[in-house]
């Protein structure tokens, strides 16, 4: 029935993270609001997903960003809602976002933290009905708090996230996070407009048998790589394959597993982003006991030099991984 699964109170979010603020690094309360505008924003691109196919708002923007990718309708209405939200919450000085070529300055210089997002991952799948996410990650600024943005605040490397997290719109949207002491996950509930803790201190599994990789690619992957994937099928491991990073991801950290998106012939550096893709995903892998690397270096210890930067990028269980990174 309905009601087997006790909630008790304390259990939605905006009270986790009230209850879990002094576990921050700066236990202000200004990181706490800043998760809950970002969990506010999710709310509101949930509503918008949900109604897509219904609202007109599918389809091509009839824009292409600085990836040369063409906008979809939704990566543009996510961009914005996202952008506005922390722009009325004030916490946040500077935005970077997969949507904008530049940095976002917010002009609230007194502002502490950073943040960088793909607003809408997996953006193709939207017209489909598969699942889709945001990815998002926060940092402090580095230049003092008053003083203009920097490119020196917003290009720091993933050991520096303050916390990191993603909403996943699938069958259910989930909100996971993490600010350094483990990972939650938050399951939506329409009825209640409320996320509700359905996934505590959650635990990659150290092996799994799953890999997820694009093989229409397989021409051109690295050798090292083709040969970790021979190894997959000779261990009759299982093909999994959506195609939005955040849902893929999410599968894996739950059934344990790995996920490659190597470098290519078509996208010789890989195609997803450091800044707003991997490193947010590589802290959760690592604070839920897995692994992230570009093929030789963990991911979080990559110095930055551009916003839009591309790395290849394994994530996942860590034995996995491990094997996957030594060719
Ligand atoms: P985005 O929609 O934010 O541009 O990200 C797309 C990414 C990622 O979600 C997905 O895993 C990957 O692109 C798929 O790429 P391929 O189609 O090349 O496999
Ligand atoms: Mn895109
Ligand atoms: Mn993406
Ligand atoms: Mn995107």
């Amino acid at each position: 029935e309905n009601s087997r699964i006790a909630l008790p109170i304390g259990s939605n979010l905006d009270r986790f993270i009230m209850k879990n603020q002094e576990a921050f690094p700066f236990a202000s309360g200004e990181l706490s609001q800043l998760i809950r505008d970002l969990a506010y924003a999710g709310k509101v691109v949930n509503r918008e997903i949900n109604r897509a196919g219904l609202a007109d708002i599918t389809g091509a923007y009839g824009a292409e960003n600085v990836q040369g990718e063409a906008q979809q309708n939704l990566d543009v209405a996510a961009n914005i809602r996202f952008t506005r939200a922390l722009q009325k919450g004030g916490e946040v000085a500077a935005i970077i976002s997969e949507e904008n070529e530049d940095i976002i300055d917010l002009k609230t210089p007194n502002a502490k933290y950073i943040i960088a997002m793909d607003p809408l991952d997996g953006s193709s799948n939207i017209d489909v009905n598969v699942s889709v996410g945001t990815i998002f990650s926060i940092y402090r600024r580095v230049s003092p708090v008053g003083s203009p943005v920097t490119m020196e605040d917003v290009l720091q490397p993933g050991t520096a996230q303050v916390a990191a997290g993603y909403i996943l719109y699938g069958s259910s949207t989930m909100f996971v996070y993490t600010t350094g002491k483990g990972v939650n996950g938050f399951t939506y509930e329409p009825s209640l407009g409320e996320y509700l803790l359905s996934h505590q201190d959650m635990k990659m599994p150290k092996d799994g048998t799953i890999y997820s990789v694009n093989e229409g690619g397989s021409k051109s992957f690295p050798q090292s790589v083709t040969d970790y994937i021979d190894k997959c099928k000779d261990r009759g491991y299982s093909a999994r394959y959506i195609g939005s990073l955040v849902a893929d991801f999410h599968r894996n950290l739950l059934k344990g597993g790995i996920y490659i998106y190597p470098s290519t012939a078509k996208a010789p550096n890989g195609k997803l982003r450091l800044m707003y893709e991997c490193n947010c995903l590589a802290m959760i892998a690592e604070q839920a006991g897995g692994l992230a690397t570009d093929g030789k270096q963990r991911i979080m210890e990559i110095q930055p030099t551009s916003l839009h930067q591309r790395v290849p990028f394994f994530v996942g269980s860590k034995n996995m991984v491990a094997e996957a990174s030594e060719g």
